[in-house]
């Protein structure tokens, strides 16, 4: 998948405005892999932008994205060790063509004074950035493996150009030419995963949107004609969507030669205004393929709005030239729990457990940016002596900066470097952490390696139980070499009142330098079932204990590398990651939005014995060189943590049954899902199996709800590559064939009763 944090803030502030901490603090971020004297950390201001609102500061700016250093620019498939955040004071800065951020760029503006991008009268190009040029006739990236990027705290303002000039462009990319002038965002195609607090102020289109999912939260459009056109999916979760005074709220009637595009949508907790048309769809019972256009709204309020959903030949649902709220509404498949049933029409909406709203919505966080405290109140991990260069042990180091900060109210800044951890750390109540451009924390030595004794890398948390809450974002969590005993994350923190939270946190488990998993170590050796020890690296990504509660992550993706980000040819290596996310909480009260777990060989998502859980647009994909060796290897199922062992299961069950489990769901109640999309693109390395010509075989089943579980409920739920979409207690609810989509198979809703 790739990994974008679009969050674009449009704030104005009363009272004394002081600069950014970011501006202020020192900048010792150091990138290991990229050259002497290589600056992470970036002010256009030193490169020669003025932000007068007066000079064109387009190329300063591209002058700072490219050099100095070795960046990674046409050509380059991808990196992770030139990274460059580029900060961008208060003030107007004027563009006359696209500004490129190249691979692993974030761009970020003075949170407390976000400033401006101006296109000028006669801007030339795509759009003000553009993330991912035509330098040839195919994107520079591949649009699945572009990771780490960021651009946030930006006012973007087209309002000076003249109408047609980035018309040609647009229109050219758009299957549908309505005439579109400006578009606020523009997504092609990609494998997305999250976005969030974008407004959208005027123009044709607010966002044109095809990727294969997202979860986009907190988005307001006013004035649009249309606010967002997708132009393909597979799945895509909205949440607290305002739509005001615009012609159509969300046009999914994309097709061409008579196919749907657009897989389906998932809408909550939004709001409608002043808008004639909510939904426009092309769904009808003859509609193909079959499932296509599904979509569901759950607690959408209308105002003056007369027409909620059309179709094809008309009002499918109507709205209200007053006010209204859809509490429940589908079109699409049902399984309440057998199916399918191809419904139209009001649903019960799922019984929200009180734990998990603020209001009568679900509760949510944006990433805190701390934008009211000064430069003081940081402490750089490097103050205590880190080093992050890969090879200094800086345990200790670490440590020290997060319990002193912590004991004195401040936050800890974790400047960019890739930092050896030799033994657990231990993040206590109260600490906030912020990294700059995804600093790396990695277990590294002998402390992990003895794969029947698991052990933490970061400790959420001393003790499960422990009460407090933390902060965290933006930081990555990985190993040096082999650590089979390694549990990259472990949280144990009772947070009862305002949830912990972790925004843009990871894990990376091989694939970048100084991993000591890439092509070197690990290539791919498609169809031997032979197991290299030095690449079985993780224990578990991500362990919530028995006695945790309270938490709320966003954009976390968990991600066993399947090829070298920094092998130009993204070769593809064989890196082994025995579990997933495993939440075994009895308390529950957590929030996964936007998250994905990728490639663990038991399974990606695994729940039991939890209760109260929102998820939105879970995505999972299976290792790529099973069945070669299937889930049994190399990792032993564990009992007591309830790992599954494919025995009785299996037994009956065709084809590959000992596969990774995209979700599993054990003994546990109240658990609503927003969207998911459990993938298995590939057998032993070969994507011939993820077609629907060739059946769906590369795996027998893919989530799985078992024991003593009710409230699971599963608002569209996506797969490819499997036989099953669903199973309950071994048995197979739903079968692809049954449900067949855009690419993957949709179930609308699943309820377990
Ligand atoms: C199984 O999991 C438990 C609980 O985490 C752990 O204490 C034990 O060491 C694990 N055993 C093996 C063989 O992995």
């Amino acid at each position: 998948m790739q990994l974008h944090h679009f969050l674009l803030a449009i704030i104005s502030l009363a009272g004394t405005v002081q600069s950014f901490w970011l501006a202020d603090i020192p900048h010792q971020g150091l990138a290991p892999f990229a050259g002497a004297n290589y600056p992470v950390f970036r002010n256009v201001k030193d490169y020669g932008a003025k932000g007068d609102g007066v000079a064109d500061d387009t190329a300063a700016i591209n002058n700072a994205i490219t050099t100095p250093g070795n960046r990674c620019g046409k050509g380059c498939a991808s990196t992770t060790t030139t990274p460059v955040v580029l900060y961008f004071p208060a003030g107007t800065y004027l563009i006359s063509s696209s500004i490129i951020p190249y691979y692993f760029t974030q761009m970020i503006g003075d949170a407390s004074s976000p400033p401006t991008l101006k296109a000028t009268a006669n801007f030339q190009g795509f759009g003000l950035i553009d993330g991912n040029p035509y330098w040839t006739e195919n994107l520079n990236w591949v649009s699945t493996n572009v990771f780490y990027r960021q651009v946030r705290n930006f006012i973007i303002d087209t309002t000076a150009i003249a109408r047609g000039l980035l018309r040609r462009n647009v229109v050219f990319n758009m299957p549908k030419g309505n005439g579109v002038v400006h578009v606020g965002l523009f997504i092609e195609s990609g494998s997305g995963g999250f976005m969030s607090d974008l407004t959208f102020n005027g123009g044709a289109t607010g966002a044109s949107m095809g990727n294969q999912q997202y979860t986009m939260r907190n988005l307001v459009f006013n004035d649009c004609g249309t606010a967002i056109i997708q132009l393909w999916n597979w799945g895509w979760t909205y949440i607290g969507l305002s739509i005001n005074n615009c012609g159509k709220g969300i046009d999914i009637s994309a097709n061409s030669n008579g196919k749907q595009e657009v897989g389906s949508i998932t809408l909550i907790d939004s709001t409608i205004v002043n808008t004639p048309v909510g939904i426009v769809t092309a769904w009808s019972s003859s509609s193909q393929p079959a499932t296509a256009g599904t979509v569901v709204l759950e607690n959408v309020a209308l105002q003056n709005v007369p027409v909620a959903v059309s179709g094809p030949s008309g009002t499918v649902l109507s709205g209200s030239s007053s006010s209204t709220t859809i509490t429940g509404w589908s079109e699409g498949h049902r399984y309440t729990p057998n199916g399918p049933t191809n419904q139209i029409g009001a649903i019960t909406p799922n019984n929200r457990p009180s734990a998990l709203l603020d209001g009568n919505k679900y509760y949510a966080r944006s990433k805190p940016q701390y934008e009211s405290l000064p430069a003081s109140s940081f402490v750089s991990v490097r103050s205590t002596g880190a080093k992050g260069d890969a090879a200094a042990d800086d345990t200790a180091s670490i440590q020290n900066a997060i319990d002193s900060a912590t004991s004195a109210g401040k936050v800890v800044f974790i400047d960019y470097g890739l930092y050896r951890l030799t033994s657990p750390i231990t993040i206590p109540p109260g600490a906030k952490i912020v990294g700059e451009g995804y600093p790396v924390l990695m277990a590294a030595g002998g402390y992990w390696s003895n794969i029947d004794n698991p052990q933490p890398v970061v400790k959420i948390g001393a003790t499960s139980g422990q009460t407090g809450v933390v902060e965290l974002s933006d930081f990555i969590v990985s190993t040096q070499g082999a650590q089979p005993g390694a549990v990259l994350f472990e949280y144990n923190l009772a947070s009862t009142g305002t949830p912990s939270g972790m925004w843009d946190v990871h894990t990376r488990i091989g694939g970048f330098t100084g991993s000591q998993l890439q092509v070197a170590q690990c290539l791919k050796d498609p169809g031997s079932g032979t197991v290299v020890q030095q690449c079985v690296a993780v224990y578990m990504s991500m362990h919530a204990t028995k006695q945790s509660t309270g938490l709320y992550m966003e954009n976390t993706w968990l991600w066993v590398a399947d090829h070298d980000i920094d092998d130009n040819a993204n070769t593809q290596i064989t890196i082994y990651g025995g579990r997933g996310l495993y939440i075994e909480s009895t308390e529950g009260r957590f929030w996964l939005s936007g998250t994905a777990v990728e490639h663990h060989v038991l399974y990606n998502y695994q729940l039991a014995n939890t209760k109260d859980l929102f998820a939105s647009e879970l995505q999972t994909e299976t290792p790529y060189f099973q069945p070669t060796p299937n889930a049994l290897v190399p990792f032993k199922p564990n009992a007591s943590l309830n790992d599954p062992d494919f025995a009785s299961s299996c037994a009956g069950v065709g084809g590959n049954c000992a596969a990774s489990w995209g979700l599993r769901v054990l003994d546990s109640t109240d658990v609503s899902i927003y969207g998911a999309g459990h993938y298995s693109f590939f057998s032993s390395y070969s994507t011939t199996c993820s077609t629907v010509e060739a059946g769906e075989t590369c795996q027998s089943r893919i989530v799985s709800i078992e024991g003593a579980s009710s409230n699971i409920n599963i608002y569209n739920l996506n797969t490819i590559g499997s036989l099953s979409m669903l199973e309950r207690d071994g048995r197979s609810v739903a079968s692809w064939q049954d449900n067949v989509n855009v690419y993957p198979a949709n179930i609308a809703i699943y309820r377990s009763g």
